[in-house]
């Protein structure tokens, strides 16, 4: 080895802030350097005190970093002689084969019928975000989470009985989690439901995708509220169903005009307590209608219920499963707006008569969200911390609702907001003149994130608008947001 362990040692950067101790980042940066081919096989190390000597690192730091190169086999040591790197190195480096494009485009795999043809209905999704930037829809309050309350809850189910911890759990959920949720619902939802009924998922969207594959063959048509939502769009897209654009008004979706287009349907999907993405409560008359529409067709309406816990005004009407007499509702829950996202746990209630369908397909291909994780949510709600959070939470996210539509006042009349009274996220209507994609590049582009109304539609809508999200954002940024997108020159036409 005729390089200087300091040149060898300069690329490794150490970062004692790190949550990963000293030694692992020197194991890691170790590796990379070997893994690079900048070591050729056979190449000495220095000793270990040079090299702790040029990293500001103890000796042992140092060994045990070695000694795990070791143990992988990509240095050997030899007693009395030092550490070399492994002449079997070579093997362990990555094969990296030039591929030309054609033989690359050639050797892609064939996609489904199903999937190849659906992809043009796919509705365009960034990746869902991650950071509480002003004015992302998706996110809850990260920040006003009781994450001290949570990890103690989820530390006492950690060092619980190794097998319930580590072994499979029951493939339709935890039997905690599924009687919390059927407490839940008849609480604060209305719905009267067995725990036998409530079948926990990976997130809302497993729940679609599984609703999908289970009642949907290729060319069905789905009734689907347009503008609507991207991920269950997404889910039933994906079975090669028809969906069929319904539009929306203030009274949720237009099912005079669904049953004028597609009279033989085989689902419907609705946000009845908050349409997604225009906010809008449906009325107790289009409930009844969607029902007997349903039943008629002998067809099943999946009710996403996303963020019907957040209300900041009156009581919301109880969900439409809890009228649903016929027995054709599917109840879809998520955690990901009363809790937080990355959790990955939604849940689908199904009438009665549906219970064994589900058992048979949960037992047979579905296995649950980690067993811990569910025990931590159903401590969570059992104790009580459940609805004092959601109750802590309506208020914060009022107070971020008055702070948006106080900051609104300045904007101009090319855009409007729409109120709203629940959830955490309103559309603001354009001006006709104004290039919605435009202006939402031109907000990128300052930082301010907000969706454009066309990325939810099916079907191009009279109107043009954004999704503004408020519940993940804080009051001042609020206001700086909306001062960004006051300033931007789309709107001034
Ligand atoms: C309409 C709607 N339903 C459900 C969800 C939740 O999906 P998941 O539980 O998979 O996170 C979202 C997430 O943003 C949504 O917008």
């Amino acid at each position: 080895m005729k390089r200087e362990a300091g040149a060898l040692l300069s690329s490794i950067q150490l970062d004692r802030t790190s949550r990963k101790s000293i030694s692992v980042q020197l194991y890691m940066g170790l590796r990379d350097i070997l893994l690079s081919g900048w070591l050729k096989p056979g190449d000495r190390l220095p000793a270990s005190r040079t090299m702790a000597r040029e990293a500001g690192v103890s000796r042992t730091t140092v060994i045990d970093a070695v000694d795990r190169l070791i143990s992988e086999g990509m240095l050997t040591a030899r007693v009395g002689a030092g550490t070399y790197v492994s002449k079997n190195l070579v093997l362990q480096k990555p094969q990296s084969t030039p591929v030309s494009a054609t033989a690359e485009a050639a050797s892609q795999p064939r996609l489904s019928y199903t999937v190849s043809h659906a992809s043009g209905a796919y509705a365009p999704r960034a990746r869902l975000p991650h950071n509480s930037q002003a004015f992302i829809s998706a996110l809850p309050a990260l920040d006003a989470f009781p994450l001290a309350q949570w990890a103690r809850i989820s530390a006492r189910h950690l060092r619980g009985d190794r097998e319930d911890v580590m072994g499979y759990g029951p493939p339709e959920g935890h039997p905690a989690l599924r009687h919390a949720i059927a407490t839940h619902l008849a609480t604060a939802r209305g719905i009267t439901c067995k725990p036998e009924q409530v079948f926990v998922t990976s997130g809302a969207q497993q729940a679609f995708s599984l609703i999908g594959q289970l009642f949907l063959d290729a060319g069905d048509r789905v009734w689907f509220e347009n503008p609507g939502a991207k991920g269950a769009r997404n889910a039933f897209v994906a079975t090669g169903a028809e969906l069929i654009p319904i539009p929306v008004d203030e009274e949720g979706m237009r099912v005079v005009d669904a049953v004028e287009k597609a009279p033989h349907f085989r689902l419907a999907f609705v946000t009845p307590s908050h349409q997604q993405p225009l906010g809008h409560v449906m009325s107790l008359a289009r409930r009844f209608e969607l029902l007997e529409a349903a039943a008629e067709a002998r067809a099943l309406i999946v009710e996403d219920d996303y963020d019907g816990e957040f209300y900041f005004g009156t009581r919301p009407q109880p969900a439409l499963k809890s009228i649903d007499t016929h027995g054709r509702v599917l109840y879809v829950g998520t955690f990901s707006k009363s809790l937080f996202p990355s959790l990955r746990l939604g849940f689908v209630m199904v009438p009665e008569r549906m219970i064994d369908t589900f058992e048979r397909v949960f037992s047979s291909w579905i296995s649950g969200p980690p067993t811990a994780t569910q025990a931590t949510v159903s401590d969570f709600m059992d104790e009580g911390h459940f609805s004092t959070h959601i109750r802590m939470m309506r208020r914060l996210y009022k107070a971020r609702y008055d702070a948006l539509m106080s900051a609104a006042g300045t904007l101009p009349e090319t855009i409007r907001l729409q109120e709203t009274s629940s959830g955490f996220h309103t559309p603001a209507y354009l001006d006709d003149r104004v290039d919605e994609q435009a202006l939402v590049e031109q907000a990128r582009a300052k930082n301010v994130t907000v969706a454009p109304l066309s990325q939810y539609c099916l079907a191009p809508i009279a109107r043009k608008g954004l999704v503004i999200g408020f519940g993940s954002t804080m009051p001042d940024d609020i206001k700086k947001g909306i001062d960004v997108i006051g300033s931007l020159p789309a709107l001034k036409v």
